[in-house]
C-alpha cells in the first residue's frame, strides 16, 4: 500500500468515525486535555473526522467545507506543551487499538499523526 490509499485500505468512512469516537471519549477524560477542550465534543469530532479523511488519502472533505486547515495556526489559541501533546498522542494510541486498526496501517499513522502533533507544540509547559 501507499500514503494514500491508507483510507481504503483501512477500511473508509466507517474506519475512521470508529478510531475518532474512541479518540474523543478519551480525550474527553484525560486530565491534561479536558482544560483546552470544549465540554461538548460533538463538533470537534466531526472536524477531526472530515480532517483524517483526507489526511489518510480519502476525499478532501475538511477542506471543501473549511478551507486550506493550516493546522498549527488554528491550534495557537489553545496553549500546546508537550504534556498535552503527549496526552494527544496517547489517546491516539489507544484509540488505533480500540478501533481495531490493523498493522501495518496502525504504526504508519502513529508514526504520521506523532510528526504532526510535534509540529503543534506552541508553548513550554
Ligand atoms: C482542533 C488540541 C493535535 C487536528 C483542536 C482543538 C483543540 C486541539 C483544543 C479545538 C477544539 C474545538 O474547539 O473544537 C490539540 C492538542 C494537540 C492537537 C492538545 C496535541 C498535539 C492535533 C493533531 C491533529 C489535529 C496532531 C491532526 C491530526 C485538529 C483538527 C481540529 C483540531 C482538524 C479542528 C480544527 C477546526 O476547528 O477546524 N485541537 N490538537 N490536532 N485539531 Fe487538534
Amino acid at each position: 500500500y501507499q500514503q494514500g490509499n491508507i483510507y481504503e485500505a483501512i477500511g473508509g468512512a466507517e474506519a475512521v468515525d470508529r478510531l475518532v469516537e474512541a479518540f474523543y471519549s478519551r480525550v474527553g477524560e484525560h486530565p491534561d486535555l479536558i482544560p483546552i477542550f470544549p465540554d461538548d465534543l460533538t463538533e470537534t469530532a466531526r472536524k477531526q473526522k472530515q480532517f483524517l479523511t483526507q489526511f489518510f488519502g480519502g476525499p478532501p472533505l475538511y477542506i471543501q467545507e473549511h478551507g486550506h486547515p493550516m493546522l498549527r495556526a488554528r491550534h495557537m489559541p489553545f496553549p500546546i506543551t508537550p504534556t498535552r501533546r503527549d496526552a494527544w498522542l496517547e489517546c491516539m494510541a489507544g484509540a488505533l487499538d480500540e478501533a481495531e486498526i490493523e498493522e501495518p496501517y496502525k504504526s504508519s499513522i502513529y508514526e504520521r499523526l506523532t510528526m504532526t502533533a510535534n509540529h503543534m507544540m506552541n508553548t513550554e509547559e
